[in-house]
């Protein structure tokens, strides 16, 4: 594996009362991206954090924040979240009219700005609105929710949109997110993904994040599967 795979912790599983101590620690053992997850519980069930948790994260790391927005109606909440200090925001295909219009309001914000696909969303949905995207996440659970098992049917789907990316000449980053652990990270390098969203495997009351960031890490650097 020659490509440079980037690592993206979720702060989803993290100890809220010591937030700012396991984002430095992840930051320290090789985090390239800090990934917050922003859930409505109406675009998915769950309620989790808003622009608050973005704010207080900006002050504690200088990693780029990765907001991933998985709620209805997006483009009303983008302005915030760029002021409170997102570097990259992510809607989701599923939740927004007017996906191009969204994209290039939040480029004009000074962000990245990226496109999240369910599960149930093909590839091919990407290709009109694929050359305005700084950033494709490819959901390899149904979001929601932290520590749920890895899709590996997704692998495909990851695979095609490296292939359309390709096409493009430019490049675009391809994250996956949902179920990364030692297990299944270096199948979704393979299939093209460069950023890797980690949640459970990283931040997990039973080991500390050096080591889940350690046990990944290692993971992707041992030879194929
Ligand atoms: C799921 C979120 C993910 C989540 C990943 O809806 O978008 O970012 O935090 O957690 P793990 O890695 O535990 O599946
Ligand atoms: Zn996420």
């Amino acid at each position: 594996m020659h490509k440079i795979i980037h690592l993206a912790p979720s702060i989803l599983a993290a100890d809220f009362a010591r937030l700012g101590e396991q984002v430095q620690e992840a930051e320290a053992n090789g985090a390239e991206l800090i990934h917050i997850d922003v859930m409505d519980g109406q675009f998915v069930p769950n309620i989790s954090m808003g622009k608050m948790v973005v704010e207080a994260v900006r002050r504690v790391t200088h990693l780029p924040l990765d907001v991933h927005l998985m709620i209805v109606q997006p483009a009303q909440h983008i302005e915030a979240f760029a002021h409170a200090g997102a570097d990259r925001i992510t809607v989701h295909y599923e939740a927004d009219h007017h996906l191009h219009r969204t994209l290039m309001a939040i480029k004009a914000l000074g962000c990245m700005a990226g496109v999240a696909i369910n599960p149930h969303t093909s590839a091919l949905t990407l290709e009109a609105i694929l050359p305005f995207v700084d950033q494709v996440i490819v959901m390899t659970v149904n979001p929601g929710f932290g520590g749920q098992e890895f899709i590996p049917e997704m692998m495909s789907k990851v695979a095609e949109i490296h292939a359309m990316i390709g096409n493009l000449r430019r490049h675009i980053d391809l994250e996956v997110d949902g179920g990364i652990n030692a297990q299944t990270a270096m199948s979704a390098a393979q299939a093209g993904a460069n950023i890797l969203v980690v949640g459970s495997a990283v931040f997990n009351p039973n080991f500390s994040v050096a080591e889940g960031m350690a046990r990944l890490k290692k993971a992707l650097t041992t030879t194929t599967p």
